[in-house]
């Protein structure tokens, strides 16, 4: 459930007309409901809640907007961070270093060292000898670092291929037949509390039976690293749990995820760790756009928005589908292609997609555009980078500025010698 509904033929966001935005932002912008982020994060802790100790960390990838950290933080979710400048945000918005989870393939010592200095909850390995380092930067402070190994199970996710982690040709965790030998070795390092283990094989996920067999294998390998004698307290299970993008469909809802997981692991005796990041944010953000021209074409007419492939790279780069909708949608429905004005063809959004009808000025939003949109926007054709607008009821405000092409130029710099 989310709070964007049409009320007396207008788009709403909570209580707010989208119309309203337009006129005081512009176009294009997102928009995020604060009730929908805060309704997602209570359904996935209540979904959870049956699997005994856990602790649930947004994956800020999906959305890193600091209203928006803020929002979950205050919904009591911590975070999972990729990066330094991640963890930087999730502390500026409130989270507590302690429900601070590192994740990522490539830390730089650097920042190992500020993930020490700042205290925070975990680090999951990606490297035997991120282990090392981090143990040698944690024992030169006088620290013991919370660590756990994260293995890559083998397991064929059924997603999108660049959005899939979890197979051995990728380039994510350990292999899961190299984990015990590996466990030994980094449990004697002096600066390292190895204390468990942790599995993530993709992304929007349709489908329960990967993340259950995943699982399984970690469950055997959590049984064996006891069998050899080692205390395992923690097991991050990732996150990946899929949305409906279109219309009508039905994918595993989180308490169908929550009661598979309570069943896999009810034996573990472990505190378990979620990192859900689409499934809080996706479904509370609109891309809201306006149509620029109705340009005729082979076929079908090309809506031509002022949205693009930098503000939305989804379509262009997952082929991922986007619900359409209109403003004011007057009940008649066309079929057309949908595109934004970069210039090239990859800036399309739609082909031969049956839309509300739309004329040029008209406004409209791509749905589902709140994880994995703003955050993977850039500046390409020198169009502005998007603002981001966070609605509580009946108000709003920009918690994201739009960065005007001028202002990007302005960091720019030319040598006195040209
Ligand atoms: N944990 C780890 C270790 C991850 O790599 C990811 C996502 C997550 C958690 C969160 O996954 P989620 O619950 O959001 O599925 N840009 C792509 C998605 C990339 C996901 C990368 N990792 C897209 O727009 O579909």
């Amino acid at each position: 459930m989310d709070h964007f509904e049409h009320r007396d033929g207008v788009l709403h966001v909570e209580g707010v007309s989208a119309e309203v935005i337009a006129e005081a932002v512009g176009t294009p912008v997102y928009i995020y409901s604060r009730a929908t982020l805060e309704r997602h994060a209570q359904v996935f802790r209540d979904a959870v809640a049956g699997s005994g100790r856990h602790h649930v960390a947004f994956a800020v990838k999906a959305n890193p907007n600091l209203a928006v950290l803020r929002v979950l933080a205050k919904a009591g979710l911590g975070a999972d961070v990729v990066s330094g400048g991640e963890m930087a945000r999730a502390l500026a918005a409130g989270m507590a270093p302690a429900d601070i989870v590192f994740s990522g393939v490539g830390k730089t010592d650097a920042e190992l060292a500020a993930g020490l200095e700042a205290g925070i909850g975990q680090f999951n390995l990606e490297v035997e000898e991120e282990g090392r380092v981090l143990g040698a930067l944690a024992a030169a402070r006088g620290q013991r670092a919370p660590a756990v190994l994260r293995v890559n199970p083998d397991v064929d996710a059924g997603t999108h291929a660049k959005i899939s982690t979890g197979r051995a040709e990728n380039k994510f965790g350990i292999a899961i037949s190299d984990a015990p030998a590996m466990f030994d070795r980094l449990a004697r390092e002096p600066g390292l509390d190895l204390r468990g283990i942790a599995v993530h094989i993709g992304s929007q996920l349709g489908d329960l039976a990967p993340l259950e067999a995943s699982y399984r294998r970690i469950g055997q390998l959590l049984a064996d690293l006891r069998a050899a004698g080692h205390a395992i307290s923690h097991v991050d299970l990732g996150g990946g749990l899929g949305v409906p993008y279109r219309p009508g469909e039905t994918l595993p809802t989180p308490a169908e995820f929550g009661a598979m997981v309570a069943r896999v692991t009810q034996d573990w005796d472990v505190t378990l760790m979620f990192e859900p990041g689409r499934v809080i944010a996706g479904n509370a953000g609109v891309l809201l756009t306006r149509v620029i021209w109705v340009k005729p074409g082979e076929g079908h007419p090309w809506v031509i928005v002022d949205a693009a492939m930098n503000d939305l790279a989804r379509p262009a780069l997952y082929d991922a589908y986007h619900d359409f909708v209109a403003m004011r949608p007057s009940g008649t429905r066309m079929t057309a292609n949908i595109a934004g004005p970069v210039c090239e063809s990859g800036d399309t959004f739609a082909k031969a997609r049956e839309i509300d009808v739309v004329a040029r000025g008209d406004l409209a939003v791509f749905r589902t555009a709140g994880a994995y949109g703003a955050t993977m926007a850039s500046t390409y054709n020198s169009r502005a980078k998007v603002p981001e607008v966070l609605v509580d009821g009946t108000r709003f405000a920009v918690v994201s500025e739009r960065i005007e092409p001028q202002a990007i130029a302005a960091a720019e710099a030319m040598p006195d010698w040209l």
